[in-house]
């Protein structure tokens, strides 16, 4: 095992059970303290209490590990400065931070109603944005830290009847993309998980066979490297059932059709402008801008 986290405090958040649980074993197994936080609400965020957390910590405590419990919302202002209070008391400092609470509101958007929408972005976006704004200063402080946020298919991707987790899911991944040029000076990783895995959010969707491959624990051997003092920047990886992958988001070549094309130029020019052979991934907005002035480079081809 090469992986270690000897001396380093980690935060998981919603690890009372699912992969937060599956995250928080592993990093205690190999060294770090962890805290485990987890609301221990139901899956729609509603309820809660800290025994889900308290659990957890017990596991890695009959496993030789240092843990301790934190029955905070992620989503709650006073809760999230005292899940850092109390980890900054126990431990002194804090590396990672593994976002990684979540609830579930699916509905139609017909059908959806605005509060349902608020509450999942309060839990997946603000619950992210809050931990890592509290940790920030003392990750700067440090010159060290490692930041997962969790995204999902549903933000990379879509899929019917998630309009609100599909938002808040790929807001994280904004989020990342700004964060991880903020923290590079100060040694401050910051990368995404996009898991497949067989939990209780997940049991009523899958046929059992399919959770029995999906295990949680199949996913964590990407977040621990994320995690890790040599993990990337920037970077998304897929995780289910053993199978890893890396998601980004791509830039077509596009074409330079010059000042005067017309909406009638761009629909004759679609096939083109949506042509992904040789498409680019683009690491921040500036490179966005020199990949428009290159094309300016060509002559424009319509008009
Ligand atoms: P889960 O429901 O087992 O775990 C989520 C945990 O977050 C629960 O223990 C819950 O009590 C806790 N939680 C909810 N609201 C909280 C809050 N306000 N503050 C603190 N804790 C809170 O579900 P699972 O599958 O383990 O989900 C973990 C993360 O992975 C979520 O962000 C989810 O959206 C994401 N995800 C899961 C996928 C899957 O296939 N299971 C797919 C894509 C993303």
């Amino acid at each position: 095992m090469s992986i270690r986290f000897d001396g380093k405090v980690a935060i998981v958040t919603g690890a009372g059970g699912g992969l937060g649980r599956a995250h928080a074993l592993e990093l205690a197994a190999r060294g770090a303290k962890v805290v485990v936080n987890d609301l221990g609400g139901a899956i729609d965020g509603t309820g809660g209490n800290s025994a889900a957390a308290e659990a957890v910590v017990a596991e890695i405590n009959a496993a030789g590990g240092i843990a301790i419990a934190n029955g905070a919302s992620v989503a709650d202002d006073a809760g999230v400065a005292h899940l850092v209070k109390q980890t900054m008391d126990a431990f002194g400092r804090i590396d990672i931070l593994v976002a990684n609470a979540g609830i579930l509101r699916d509905k139609s958007f017909g059908k959806m109603e605005l509060k349902d929408f608020d509450a999942v972005m309060a839990v997946h976006l603000m619950g992210t944005v809050k931990p890592c704004k509290a940790i920030w200063q003392i990750m700067r402080h440090q010159q060290y830290g490692r930041i997962v946020v969790t995204t999902s298919s549903t933000g990379l991707y879509g899929n019917f009847g998630q309009t609100n987790y599909g938002a808040a899911k790929l807001s994280l991944v904004g989020f990342m993309n700004s964060l991880k040029l903020e923290g590079a000076k100060d040694n401050i990783k910051v990368n995404g998980i996009c898991p497949v895995a067989g939990t209780r959010m997940t049991e009523n969707l899958m046929p059992p066979e399919m959770i029995a491959m999906l295990k949680p624990e199949y996913v964590t051997p990407a977040v621990v490297f994320l995690a890790s003092e040599d993990a990337p920047t920037g970077a998304i990886i897929s995780a289910g059932a053993g199978v890893f992958s890396s998601a980004q988001i791509v830039e077509s070549a596009g074409v330079n059709l010059g000042h005067s094309a017309t909406a009638d130029v761009v629909a004759e020019y679609w096939a083109k402008i949506s042509d992904f052979t040789g498409a680019k991934h683009l690491t921040n907005g500036s490179e966005h801008n020199a990949h428009i002035f290159a094309l300016l480079k060509d002559k424009p081809v319509a008009g």
